[in-house]
């Protein structure tokens, strides 16, 4: 029969009864021409202990006719005038914003949306994330500082719009590449352009977007039922994973890591985060908000390894790069918890101080802002050491082209690992900043988090090779930020020499730069890695933190670290990878890495040697889901949706008959199949032909059969 709510267009609304197209009573062999759209990246969900969050599509794809919107005024067609609803918007990404979305939220006129990057970007800023970042998992709380809980004093990121935190149930996708824009804006005003004041007449240009969510509600309802499936299920089906990845973490002087270090020692901790995020699934350059920051942190380690009495210093450093602290600190609650639990060669009580670096390529001038904790400063002796710390910080960058100066008492911390390691303990601790108040970066957390952001730029026509090794203003800046922190770790731990010599370098900074933002697949990083991990080095560099582990940011880091503190060793390919039988190897000190080498002058071969280092990983998944309490506040509990296919494409359709089955289906629980009509496509010329089956989703054709 007729599909429900046919001519009635938009009638029946969101909760019309789904329909499939080329469901099994009709003719499921049809044959449609589909155009694949190749350079998307999808909105996915994400789920914490209360709330889903991100976007799906229905179990077989949402479809709509594509409507282009430029301008504000474009949405009144959606939302109102135009005739063929529901509508797949293609959305300029100027207008990729609070209020247009919540909008669309707000209709059944939508089946879903494809966004495009603005270029330039967006003048006023664009933050996806929220205004308080990872509210509620830091150190302030009604027990704590109950005046600075919130961001009561400080909003960190005014421009934080929160989208990436709001729930969508249509799908939304990036279109990363212009010219896939550019086909399906061509496809638009060839069909879908009203013109002579009427509608627009068949076939119209169609879009559908696959991006259905297993995963539902909350992480509690998705882990129990994880836990359901696997205990009882003989075709266990996961719907869910916790996000999951490693801290990276070495020291100075080296540590038996399957033991415990003296309780006497006292170790400083150098500390950034390496993970970033936006709107869109793996979609995560994090230029300012986390790659600034980790590169000034490797090429302090750096120089501090290279000073010629670091062996004979008095107090250890520990450099640490935390995974998942996007997601409520995941890396750095969990190196707590692991202190605490003895599951670490340190304890919280060997640490003697902390230093983090936050987001730092954005200095106004050369000031760099030093953040304390107003809490700590109300006890006498946290007060004195703080005192002693910011003086050494202080001193270190006389004669730098940084100036250090304090944020003031009078406020919190900005959002930062270092919380959660005051949580625990009264440590004295500073962080890092290129900004007062409110961040300097007005891209926090988005897809503008670019080297432009940080303003990296290259001079015109060079290659590759000499572009990695181009030495830009941004490399300059962060290595005088590198050095100040180098020569105050030489100072906090104990270092009594003069600290000229400690000087961090700006090609490896800009090296680095390069290679976390631009190109990961480099010569240096080719030289740097093992053999086995090659196929990490992708081109362009993402720092989303994984499901499943490490992820490419994680090994790099790890190895860019080994590489810059570590010692080339003279073992064969055996003992290096074998340190255990190694005479005098001392394989709980060191780490021992077999890496592929530099490429011969004129040949393709390379000449691999042993790398000894004391890098080490530990694990980052938040004790929420070591302790099984899914449903924890203390913990983060940021789990990702599993889904089975993300796909987009676009095609003509032939006639209204169809558009039922364009209207928004939901996945209720037992949908009703329903007889779809055979169509006939009119061809467009300008389309390349490629064949794909009507049938929309392999799964319902195959049940029914
Ligand atoms: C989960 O995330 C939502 C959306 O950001 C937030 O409102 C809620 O407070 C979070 N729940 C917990 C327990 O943190
Ligand atoms: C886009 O198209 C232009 C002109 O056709 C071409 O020069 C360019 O390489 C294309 N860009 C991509 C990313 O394919
Ligand atoms: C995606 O790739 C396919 C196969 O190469 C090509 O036919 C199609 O035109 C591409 N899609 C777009 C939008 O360019
Ligand atoms: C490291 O610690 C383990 C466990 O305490 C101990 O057995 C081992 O001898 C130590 N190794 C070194 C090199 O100190
Ligand atoms: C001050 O900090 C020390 C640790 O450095 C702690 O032992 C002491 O309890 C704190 N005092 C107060 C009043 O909180
Ligand atoms: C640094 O100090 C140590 C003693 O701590 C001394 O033995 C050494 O010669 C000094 N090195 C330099 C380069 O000044
Ligand atoms: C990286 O680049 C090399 C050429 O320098 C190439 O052979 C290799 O396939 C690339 N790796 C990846 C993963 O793209
Ligand atoms: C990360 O590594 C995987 C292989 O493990 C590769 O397929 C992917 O392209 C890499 N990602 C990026 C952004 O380069
Ligand atoms: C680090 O990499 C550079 C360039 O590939 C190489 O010359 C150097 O020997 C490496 N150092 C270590 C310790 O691996
Ligand atoms: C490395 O070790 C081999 C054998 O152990 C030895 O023949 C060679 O001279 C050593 N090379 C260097 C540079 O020490
Ligand atoms: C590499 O090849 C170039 C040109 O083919 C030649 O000029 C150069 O001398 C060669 N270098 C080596 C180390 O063989």
């Amino acid at each position: 029969g007729p599909p429900a709510g046919d001519g009635a267009l938009g009638a029946p609304g969101r909760w019309a009864l789904p329909s499939f197209p080329g469901s099994c009573q009709g003719n499921s062999v049809e044959r449609k021409i589909y155009i694949p759209l190749n350079k998307t990246a999808p909105c996915v969900r994400l789920l914490n202990a209360t709330h889903q969050i991100g976007c799906q599509s229905s179990i077989s794809g949402d479809t709509g006719v594509i409507h282009v919107v430029e301008k504000e005024e474009d949405l009144n067609w959606v939302l109102a005038d135009g005739p063929h609803p529901p509508y797949m918007i293609l959305l300029d990404g100027n207008l990729f914003n609070r209020s247009v979305l919540m909008q669309l939220k707000g209709t059944s006129r939508v089946s879903g949306l494809a966004v495009s990057i603005a270029k330039p970007n967006p003048p006023q800023g664009f933050s996806p994330g929220l205004k308080c970042p990872n509210d509620g998992f830091g150190v302030y709380s009604k027990d704590y500082g109950p005046q600075y809980a919130h961001c009561n004093t400080t909003v960190w990121n005014p421009v934080g719009s929160g989208l990436s935190y709001e729930d969508f149930d249509f799908p939304i996708f990036l279109l990363e590449d212009a010219n896939e824009t550019q086909v399906i804006k061509q496809c638009y005003q060839d069909h879908n352009v009203p013109r002579d004041g009427s509608g627009p007449e068949y076939p119209l240009c169609a879009m559908q977007l696959f991006s259905h969510m297993h995963a539902v509600t909350s992480t509690v309802t998705c882990m129990r039922r994880n836990s359901i499936q696997n205990t009882f299920s003989i075709n266990p089906e996961t719907v869910c994973d916790p996000l999951l990845d490693y801290n990276v973490w070495s020291t100075l002087q080296p540590i038996n890591s399957s033991g415990k270090v003296d309780r006497e020692q006292e170790v400083i901790i150098v500390a950034t985060r390496i993970d970033s995020h936006s709107f869109f699934w793996n979609i995560a350059p994090g230029a300012e908000s986390a790659v600034s920051s980790f590169v000034t942190h490797l090429a302090a380690a750096e120089a501090l390894h290279k000073a010629s009495d670091v062996h004979s210093l008095q107090r250890n450093v520990m450099f640490t790069f935390f995974q998942g602290e996007t997601f409520d600190y995941i890396g750095s609650s969990r190196m707590v918890y692991d202190m605490e639990k003895d599951k670490f060669p340190l304890r919280l009580d060997n640490i003697h101080s902390f230093v983090e670096l936050n987001q730092v390529a954005l200095r106004n001038g050369s000031v760099l802002w030093m953040h304390t904790d107003p809490v700590s400063w109300m006890n006498e002796s946290v007060q004195t050491q703080v005192r002693n710390l910011l003086d050494i910080l202080s001193n270190s960058s006389v004669g730098a082209n940084v100036t250090l100066q304090e944020a003031g008492y009078s406020q919190p911390l900005p959002p930062s690992s270092f919380q959660r390691f005051l949580r625990a303990r009264h440590i004295p601790g500073v962080v890092l900043t290129d900004h007062q108040a409110a961040f300097q970066n007005r891209y926090y957390q988005s897809m503008y988090d670019t080297p432009e952001n940080i303003r990296m730029q290259y001079p015109e026509g060079l290659s590759p090779e000499e572009t990695l090794e181009y030495v830009t203003d941004t490399a300059k800046s962060l290595a005088e930020v590198a050095t100040v922190v180098a020569r105050a770790l030489y100072r906090l731990a104990g270092g009594a020499n003069n600290t000229s010599a400690i000087q961090a370098d700006p090609k490896t900074v800009t090296r680095m730069l390069y290679g976390f933002l631009i190109k990961m697949n480099n010569s240096w990083f080719q030289s740097i890695i093992k053999p086995d991990l090659k196929g990490i080095l992708g081109d362009v560099p993402q720092h989303y933190v994984a499901v499943s582990s490490p992820v490419n940011t994680t090994y790099l880091v790890h190895y860019v670290l080994a590489n810059l503190t570590g010692t080339v060793v003279n073992l064969t390919k055996e003992e290096c990878l074998n340190p255990d039988k190694t005479p005098n190897a001392e394989k709980e000190l060191y780490d021992y890495a077999w890496v592929q080498g530099s490429l011969d002058p004129n040949s393709t071969t390379r000449v691999p040697y042993c790398v000894r280092s004391t890098v080490r990983l530990s694990k980052a998944l938040s004790p929420a889901f070591e302790l099984r309490q899914w449903g924890s506040t203390e913990y983060s509990t940021w789990t990702e949706s599993r889904w089975k296919e993300i796909r987009a494409r676009i095609f003509l359709v032939a006639s209204k008959e169809l558009e039922v089955s364009f209207r928004r289906t939901f996945s209720l629980p037992l949908p009703m199949l329903e007889n779809t009509k055979s169509l006939r496509l009119t061809l467009s010329p300008k389309f390349t032909p490629s064949w794909g089956f009507a049938c929309p989703s392999n799964s319902w054709c195959q049940q029914c059969r």
